[in-house]
């Protein structure tokens, strides 16, 4: 498989750190230093949704239970997301030591990293790190010296739907279940893999925890925006010179990342994977950061020739195949905003008909039940608002709506 270009030395997650470093902060630092770092960071989870990640780790301490556990998800299954490969490539120390520091805080004795099944190849690399870091006495029992401090990382291959990468459909496919998702509540923090309290967090928010614990949450503070702390992994592809894995600080203009990327002629930019928003020219001094424009990681960039209806169905093809089907507004729902797209393409609507499709895709986004149909909408609402010339007026037959 090509080696993806790590483009840039960041400040954050891409800083200077030893192997086993945070593991061995421990001897020194309480559950509560931990948690305190964490909070202090305003570190929130990397995967997408943007949960605060010290209240997670707080919520599943505080659960009783004589069983917890951690898991990793490294599913990454968004198109156009491939930085939690390059975390597990290059940088597994700090994946496994922020998994280790999350079972030291939590009070779990096992972590469980749910691996994307395409990233098979890591199996073996990743089993032999693991090895490894139990000679050093870095998991294990009495882990750093630490009386009592017992945790191992098991690792389990994922099942190839990208629905598997939403946390209760992770922990109803871990269990050996079909991957769907489960209602909430209760939340996994508090009956999560086995009916047991359990932290899920995504490869990235791992990673940063190791480097919180060793330089302090006001160092991680330092970089970012008030209410975006920190730095983001941007997966960058698509039209552009010098695509891979790149840190930005959140706050980074979307103009900014074209330049880095040395993007010409860019029609349209794709924030947050497939689920995510298209952003046309006008747009492009919006920033990447929780309060603007959030993303899981994934910017995909298209320049003057690209077709947007065309992009807009490659996507929805996709929503329509990997909607698990359990509740109706997915199932239904992606199938009726695809078929409206090849309406389009036929030019074949009306404007009142796509008009009832904005207003599905709305309420797919408050009634699925799980965050795939809530944002699987996001590509078709912000495509056929933002490119609303080209895709009815345009250079695509002649779409005139009736
Ligand atoms: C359809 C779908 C797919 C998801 N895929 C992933 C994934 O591949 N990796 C990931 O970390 N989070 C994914 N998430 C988000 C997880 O449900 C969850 O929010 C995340 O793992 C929590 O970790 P964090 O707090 O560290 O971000 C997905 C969510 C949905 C709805």
């Amino acid at each position: 498989m090509e080696k993806i270009k790590k483009r840039r030395e960041g400040k954050v997650i891409f800083s200077e750190y030893t192997r086993g470093a945070g593991i061995n902060k421990l001897k020194e630092f309480s559950r509560e230093d931990v948690l305190f770092e964490l909070k202090e960071s305003g570190l929130k989870g990397r995967g997408g949704a943007g949960f605060p990640t010290a209240t997670k780790w707080m919520l599943t301490a505080a659960a009783k239970s004589d069983k917890k556990f951690v898991i990793c998800n490294a599913d990454e299954g968004e198109p156009g997301t491939f930085k939690d490969r390059v975390l597990l490539t290059e940088y597994p120390e700090l994946v496994f030591d922020g998994m280790v520091i999350a079972g030291y805080t939590i009070g779990a004795k096992l972590g469980i990293v749910y691996l994307r099944g395409e990233y098979e190849y890591l199996m073996k690399p990743l089993q032999d790190y693991l090895q490894v870091m139990k000679e050093d006495n870095l998991l294990g029992n009495n882990i750093a010296g630490v009386t009592g401090f017992d945790f191992d990382i098991n690792i389990v291959m994922g099942s190839g739907a990208y629905v598997c990468g939403e946390e209760t459909a992770l922990i109803e496919s871990l269990e050996g279940h079909r991957g769907e998702a489960r209602n909430r509540p209760p939340f996994p923090v508090n009956t999560g893999y086995m009916g047991h309290p359990t932290t899920v967090n995504n490869v990235e928010t791992l990673a940063a925890v190791s480097h919180i614990v060793i330089k302090g949450g006001n160092w991680f503070k330092k970089v970012g925006t008030d209410k975006s702390t920190g730095s983001k992994l941007l997966s960058i592809s698509g039209d552009c010179n010098k695509p891979g894995v790149y840190e930005v600080p959140w706050g980074t203009t979307i103009q900014e990342v074209l330049k880095l990327v040395d993007a010409k002629d860019t029609k349209a930019v794709q924030v947050g994977g497939a689920s995510g928003i298209c952003l046309n020219k006008t747009q492009f001094d919006r920033t990447i950061s929780y309060e603007d424009v959030a993303t899981g990681g994934s910017i995909m960039i298209f320049n003057e020739n690209r077709d947007m209806l065309h992009i807009l169905k490659n996507f929805m093809e996709f929503f329509v195949e990997e909607s698990c089907g359990q509740c109706t507004p997915c199932r239904i729902g992606n199938v009726k905003m695809l078929e409206g797209i090849e309406m389009i393409e036929r030019n074949d609507y009306t404007f009142s008909y796509i008009n009832k499709l904005k207003g599905l895709a709305e309420t797919m986004k408050v009634a699925s039940k799980c965050g795939l149909g809530q944002s699987s909408p996001n590509p078709f609402l912000s495509i056929i608002e933002n490119f609303r010339e080209e895709i009815f007026n345009g250079s695509h037959g002649g779409r005139n709506g009736k």
